[in-house]
């Protein structure tokens, strides 16, 4: 038990609700917080919360939905729709956003979330997780899809949670970020990380390499140096990660810091990347600039994107601020036609590229 610990609530009070606007935002991430509760209540229940696998239903994305998918979406839904705090939601799984209609209440914010991060996870119990990004609601009438095409740079709020062998929530107002750990037999969030900070230095990488053959060159050639270690051009050993759940790999980011790509490939034309830009890469992007890495599509900060769809695509590349800026540069030198390839020893760290 943590008594005399701040718990979330107390936090909120301290440091958000300071105005009128703040102190519903602080009401708001209570009630996410009561859903997150509430689904990892469900999600550590595993076969015995009812069936795994998956239902018959496709979402938007056309990715067959999980039970735990569902049920996670209808958690926050219901606690936003009882809540009062919000205008309207959106979500990963549903086709639109949907406004918050009488009887009940609507309140000043917009919320946008991925209810379950990482499902493919579920039936291995690995860590899965949920992502949230506030928003303003128009001040007048029913919000519609536009309302909601805000760029990240305008989120008030935003965070995720980890079910993991304990369930944290990390959250951000723009003031720093913030981790709360779940006290489960009280039922409480208490401060375990305040001011998180992300090194700026990182050799750890995390990208799913299955992928090779689809990226572009500079992604390739930046993992391709990672993978040559001490004897290649960045004169030292990196490491490799992948879990498959966003969440689980910004908080690992988040606690020792890192690099997570999942980058533009030409996989599928149609798909600009894998992640959503609403309701996980702007999020994360808040969080992670918030502890001071960066987040970028390789071409444009990401919080920087003026959406034109609630499930647009985009590539997203952050983490260690020293490793994405790298990775950017790549980037540039690729589409200036100035890069050199990886294997070039004028590319070492002592050579003519340095960060
Ligand atoms: P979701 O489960 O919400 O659809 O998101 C899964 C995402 C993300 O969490 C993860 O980084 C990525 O998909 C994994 O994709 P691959 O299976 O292609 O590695
Ligand atoms: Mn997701
Ligand atoms: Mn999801």
């Amino acid at each position: 038990m943590h008594l005399g610990r701040k718990t979330l609530s107390k936090f909120l009070i301290e440091n958000v609700s300071g105005t009128q606007d703040g102190a519903s935002l602080a009401a708001l991430l209570v009630d996410v917080a009561a859903a997150v509760k509430a689904i990892a209540a469900l999600s550590g229940k595993g076969a015995l919360g009812g069936p795994m696998g998956s239902l018959d239903t496709i979402n938007v994305q056309g990715e067959t939905q999980k039970p735990l998918d569902v049920l996670s979406n209808n958690a926050f839904i219901n606690t936003f729709q009882q809540g009062g705090l919000v205008a309207g939601v959106a979500s990963e799984e549903l086709d639109d956003p949907f406004p918050i209609k009488p009887p009940h209440k609507r309140g000043p914010f917009l919320a946008i979330f991925d209810p379950l991060d990482g499902s493919s996870n579920i039936d291995s119990n690995v860590s899965v997780g949920s992502i949230f990004s506030i928003l303003l609601a128009p001040e007048k009438g029913l919000p519609e899809t536009a309302d909601y095409l805000q760029a990240g740079t305008r989120q008030v709020a935003a965070g995720y949670a980890l079910y993991g062998p304990a369930t944290i929530m990390v959250i951000t107002v723009g003031h720093g970020t913030h981790g709360f750990t779940l006290d489960r037999e009280v039922g409480n969030f208490i401060l375990t990380n305040p001011n998180m900070s992300i090194p700026e230095d990182t050799s750890e990488f995390a990208i799913n390499t299955s992928n090779e053959r689809f990226w572009e060159d500079p992604v390739t050639r930046y993992v391709e140096e990672c993978k040559a270690g001490k004897t290649g051009a960045r004169e030292r050993d990196f490491n490799m990660r992948w879990i498959a759940s966003m969440v689980a790999e910004v908080h690992r980011i988040m606690m020792r810091g890192g690099i997570f790509m999942y980058p533009r490939d030409t996989k599928d034309m149609s798909k600009p990347g894998r992640l959503r830009l609403m309701y996980e890469a702007n999020p994360m992007g808040f969080v992670v600039e918030q502890a001071g890495g960066k987040a970028s599509t390789g071409r444009q900060r990401i919080m920087d994107i003026e959406p034109d769809q609630i499930h647009q695509r985009v590539p997203v590349i952050l983490g260690s601020k020293n490793e994405v800026d790298r990775l950017v540069h790549y980037h540039e030198e690729y589409d200036a036609g100035t890069d050199k390839p990886y294997e070039s020893p004028l590319f070492n760290e002592r050579g003519l590229y340095r960060s």
